[in-house]
């Protein structure tokens, strides 16, 4: 039986790292864990209970309610995880640039941290899993067999991530979603608790040149050096 790793990708805003993290899981036939999916789900809840205006979060309020907040995930009919945020399958609202506009301050908060590194680091305790998020191979997962941090030009993930939302039919200005990756690196880079790193032992992906197949092919082959027959 082929030893199951633990795989962790971190990277930028909109670098891809999703993508390749999703495409990883499969080829490997492991289970994908998206944890910036599980920080949009809280963030949601903490803007639908108000708690979250002129960007200014009520962070007592939210604090205290974590533990009626229950984070899962379900497949669909592709395979690929959605989120559920209490019971409720929230997977398109959590992409809107609304929540992306308030993710990265609720992200910033140690009891928000804590309250869903407990259930990643759950997630993966038996191995056969690819995290991806800020943080994965720094504190989630700090002894992760394959740590992996992607990359790409600033100007390459805005087009993405425009072209992405618009395809889901989302109205956005293109310039808002520049100035939205750049506030949520700026953000995630600094913040006190558990910042954006590049592990020294991680493998750096820039796929700034890479489709998604080579990007995929190059990390399939770093993954086969850790998984032994
Ligand atoms: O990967 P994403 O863009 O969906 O993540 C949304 C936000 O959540 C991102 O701006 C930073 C935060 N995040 C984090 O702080 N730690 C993680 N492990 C994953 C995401």
């Amino acid at each position: 039986m082929a030893q199951k790793i633990t795989i962790a990708i971190d990277g930028w805003s909109s670098c891809g790292k999703s993508t390749l993290a999703k495409d990883l899981a499969k080829a490997l036939n492991y289970i994908y864990v998206d944890s910036g999916a599980m920080y949009r789900g809280v963030t949601l809840f903490a803007m639908r209970s108000g708690w979250i205006n002129n960007d200014e979060i009520d962070e007592l309020q939210l604090k205290t309610a974590l533990d009626q907040i229950k984070i899962a995930f379900t497949l669909n009919q592709s395979g690929n995880p959605e989120l559920l945020l209490n019971d409720e399958n929230v997977e398109d609202e959590i992409r809107s640039l609304e929540v992306s506009q308030q993710v990265s301050k609720v992200a910033a908060i140690k009891e928000v941290r804590n309250f869903l590194v407990d259930q990643q680091r759950r997630m993966g305790q038996s191995g056969g899993v690819v995290m991806d998020g800020r943080d994965i191979g720094s504190v989630v997962f700090p002894n992760a067999e394959l740590k992996l941090f992607v990359t790409a030009e600033p100007e390459v993930r805005a087009k993405r991530r425009y072209h992405e939302l618009k395809e889901k039919g989302q109205r956005v200005a293109e310039q808002d979603v520049i100035d939205n990756i750049n506030e949520r690196d700026h953000l995630d880079a600094n913040r006190s608790e558990s910042p954006l790193i590049q592990t020294e032992d991680a493998v750096v992906v820039d796929n700034t040149n890479l489709d998604r197949e080579e990007q995929l092919e190059k990390a399939k082959a770093l993954a086969n050096k850790y998984i032994s027959e």
